[in-house]
């Protein structure tokens, strides 16, 4: 179902006490929200942020990556089951810098949405265009072939656990935004890109998160774009006042 979500992606920042800082200070700020609101503290914090949250309705804890393989000789690596064992139910996959630093390529990223699915793990999957594609005038194809080649090979049903994430790499702590027109452009195409090949019916009922610098001054008007449904926040997440105006920009 499509739903308005704003998820804070915590990057590698926060230890264990700064995690639990954060998480009372926006259980305090975010009573109830018209967006569903999910957090990704690093993965050595997400079994406490799980438990200082489990009792609470409005705030979710999600992880920001995982591995493919169900268990086994990945020395570092985590799997679906030990994320899902400890309550966590939804993963970001396919992030800019997963892609850039540690060479995630579509078919990697293909079977860690095929691990995190077999798993009952809804999935919050990243792509967007480097600013030398938009600067071409490819940004569409680029973002057309990352979900094509990650995500085309499922089928229709799967798409009720799959949230997608356009992130321009040239917007990612930049300071710099897409324009709410630039953003509501690329949403419409990503929605169209699902359309053609699962139809309407299924593409209307994903949601298309926003997500490069989005701010409390800015996030109003870009999720008032009608295919823009919520936002994947970076910086702007920790802190817990501008987090809570992000939210209540729903
Ligand atoms: P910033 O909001 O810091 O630009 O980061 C966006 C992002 O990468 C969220 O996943």
């Amino acid at each position: 179902m499509r739903k308005h979500i704003v998820a804070g992606n915590w990057k590698m920042n926060n230890d264990l006490a700064q995690t639990e800082t954060l998480i009372s200070e926006l259980k305090h700020q975010i009573k109830t929200s018209n967006a569903e609101v999910m957090i990704a503290p690093t993965a050595t914090n997400l079994w406490q942020a799980y438990q200082t949250l489990k009792d609470n309705t409005v705030i979710e804890v999600i992880a920001q990556n995982m591995h493919f393989a169900e268990n086994g000789a990945y020395t570092g690596e985590i799997s679906a089951s030990m994320l899902k064992s400890i309550g966590v139910n939804t993963v970001i996959l396919g992030h800019s810098e997963r892609r850039e630093y540690f060479n995630e390529t579509d078919d990697i990223l293909a079977k860690k949405v095929d691990a995190a699915l077999a798993n009952n793990m809804r999935v919050i999957f990243c792509f967007g265009e480097l600013l030398e594609d938009r600067k071409a005038g490819n940004e569409e194809t680029v973002v057309g072939n990352q979900i094509k080649n990650a995500l085309f090979h499922l089928k229709a049903w799967d798409f009720k656990n799959i949230v997608l994430a356009y992130e321009p790499v040239w917007a990612i702590g930049t300071g710099e935004t897409a324009s709410p027109e630039q953003a509501q452009d690329m949403h419409a195409f990503i929605r169209k890109t699902i359309a053609d090949q699962y139809g309407y019916e299924i593409a209307n009922d994903v949601s298309i998160l926003y997500g490069g610098s989005v701010k409390p001054g800015n996030a109003k008007e870009i999720f008032s774009k009608p295919d823009v449904d919520g936002g994947l926040i970076g910086g702007a997440s920790l802190n817990a006042e501008d987090f809570f105006a992000i939210v209540n920009a729903f």
